[in-house]
């Protein structure tokens, strides 16, 4: 049987990355605005985390420059519709920056990841205490030229569903 928790690929270059994206994109479409699912970058500073999740909002439909949530630890979009034109929250977080677990109730992390819609976040690990289990962990692994090994694990039965579709 094929295992359906793991699913690995290689990135040969950027345009291997967006098409991933696009294919993810495809299928997290086909979502509710009833659906929450979270989704975890692990990766090394410069790994691609970003990269992928700026493909994957254009692939979403997300016009012009998607900023990196760094600085601001969340970026919101509620731009963003499924196949059957309804619109879906989305939440790009970033916890490289998020030290103190105060900010967990005071930025609204709390409320985020209680509503649903879609989250991704990259450096999970670094509000590891507070996060819930993400659906999906993906981790990037960039090699000296443009490729990237990739890492995507299923971790819930939302997830799990999904791997399959990506398969
Ligand atoms: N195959 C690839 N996938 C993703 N990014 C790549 C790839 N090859 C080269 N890059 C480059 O690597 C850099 C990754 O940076 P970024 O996405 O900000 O990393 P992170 O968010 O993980 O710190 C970008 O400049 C991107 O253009
Ligand atoms: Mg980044």
């Amino acid at each position: 049987m094929p295992d359906l928790t793991e699913l690995h690929q290689a990135w040969k270059t950027e345009d291997d990355t967006r098409q991933f994206a696009a294919r993810l994109a495809h299928q997290l479409s086909t979502l509710t605005p009833e659906d929450s699912l979270f989704i975890e970058l692990h990766g090394d500073l410069g790994a691609g985390k970003t990269t992928f999740v700026r493909h994957l909002l254009q692939a979403m439909g997300v016009a012009g420059r998607i900023k990196s949530p760094t600085y601001a630890i969340v970026e919101t979009y509620d731009d963003i519709k499924n196949a059957l034109y309804q619109p879906l929250n989305l939440w790009h977080c970033d916890f490289y920056r998020f030290n103190d677990p105060l900010e967990w109730e005071e930025a609204g992390f709390r409320d985020i990841f209680a509503s649903k819609g879609i989250k991704l976040a990259e450096w999970p690990e670094k509000a590891a205490a507070e996060l819930p289990v993400a659906d999906i962990a993906m981790i990037i692994v960039a090699n000296m030229d443009e490729s990237r090994a990739i890492t995507v694990k299923a971790q819930t039965p939302a997830g799990q569903h999904l791997l399959a579709k990506l398969q």
